[in-house]
């Protein structure tokens, strides 16, 4: 498995009195190309999203608005980062499991992932991910 390190990415911010403006090139300010955007929105207070790992997926999260937090478990480290800045991304690669959590009100949760949804390439289950992950 991928053994690159999950990473907030600092976006470009053309800062403007008219309104601010945020872009992201695959390839270029992210280390994958976009085969797919998806967002989650509308999220009840409370609730929880994600909880799983992909095999092959690549993605970046984005809070284009409010804001949330996004638990990465590398199988050996758990790391909380809050998303809060529509200019920050954070980049999961390849083999982490991530839960995403305390979404704020209208909160909007931008995902860019390298590939297509495919159910195949989940890993849905903890437990399969540590083996997968720790080899044993
Ligand atoms: P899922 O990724 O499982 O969301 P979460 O981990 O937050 O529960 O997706 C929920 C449902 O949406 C699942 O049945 C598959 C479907 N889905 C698609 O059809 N296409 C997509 O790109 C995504 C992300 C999900």
């Amino acid at each position: 498995m991928n053994t690159e390190t999950c990473r907030i990415i600092n976006l470009p911010k053309i800062a403007d009195p008219r309104g601010n403006l945020t872009f992201i090139e695959g390839l270029n300010h992210i280390p994958f190309i976009i085969r797919r955007t998806y967002w989650i929105y509308d999220v009840p207070g409370g609730e929880m999203r994600g909880a799983h790992a992909y095999r092959t997926n690549e993605e970046l999260i984005i809070a284009v608005s409010g804001s949330f937090d996004v638990m990465v478990d590398t199988g050996a480290v758990r790391v909380t980062h809050s998303l809060n800045r529509s200019y920050y991304g954070l980049y999961i690669p390849i083999g982490n499991w991530r839960e995403l959590v305390n979404f704020s009100t209208n909160s909007l949760c931008l995902v860019l992932a390298s590939g297509k949804y495919d159910e195949e390439d989940y890993i849905r289950d903890y437990d399969a991910f540590k083996k997968i992950r720790t080899g044993e």
